[in-house]
């Protein structure tokens, strides 16, 4: 029987931006509670009105976001995750995560969250292969985040390379097996 857990979902400035909505939609859809939190970038590509429809749940768009009740969503969304999915994962936000940054929502809720934290990089193959993307993914591997994909496929510029975002499905599957895992 599936188990209701709080999901939270960050959201980079990556074009793979509007493959969340589909997430969003099915977590909901196994009965989870989604909130999500966007970087500013991440809103010019998607709006954040899709993913409020989507989990009936205000979005966190700001590092000091007050929500009307009062609450600070980066300490009581971060204190409620089961699991927290950053997605995608620009090098951007890569950067960011590697090093501590709080100046924005996604990467501010990384440093307060104790839940077990899911990255999910895209980029295209000349960023994802470049020394300091993989020196912060490799920083972020040995804090004991999970790295999920990217994997080899279309990418926007219209060709075939590694950098491509994990599709949604597969994300799921992936949070899936974690909120399994916490069970024990
Ligand atoms: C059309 C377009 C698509 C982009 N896609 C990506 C991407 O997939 N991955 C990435 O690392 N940067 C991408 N960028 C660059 C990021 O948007 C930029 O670095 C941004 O500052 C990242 O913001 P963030 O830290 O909020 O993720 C793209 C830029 C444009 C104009």
């Amino acid at each position: 029987m599936a188990v209701t857990k709080d999901v939270l979902l960050g959201v980079g400035g990556g074009i793979a931006a509007y493959k969340l909505a589909f997430l969003a939609s099915r977590l909901v859809q196994r009965g989870h509670r989604v909130r999500v939190a966007m970087t500013p970038r991440a809103c010019e590509f998607v709006g954040p009105l899709t993913f409020e429809g989507l989990t009936g749940r205000k979005v966190i768009l700001s590092s000091t976001q007050v929500d009307a009740d009062g609450t600070a969503p980066h300490l009581e969304a971060a204190k409620a995750a089961a699991v927290y999915v950053v997605a995608p994962a620009t090098a951007d936000l890569l950067a960011k995560l590697a090093f501590g940054a709080a100046d924005d929502p996604v990467s501010l809720l990384a440093t307060t969250c104790r839940c077990p934290i899911v990255v999910c990089p895209a980029m295209n193959d000349a960023m994802w292969t470049s020394a300091v993307v993989q020196q912060n993914v490799a920083t972020l591997c040995a804090r004991g985040w999970q790295l999920l994909g990217p994997v080899k496929g279309h990418l926007a510029e219209g060709y075939d390379a590694i950098g491509r975002m994990v599709e949604p499905e597969a994300i799921a599957e992936a949070i899936g097996r974690v909120l399994g895992a916490a069970r024990g």
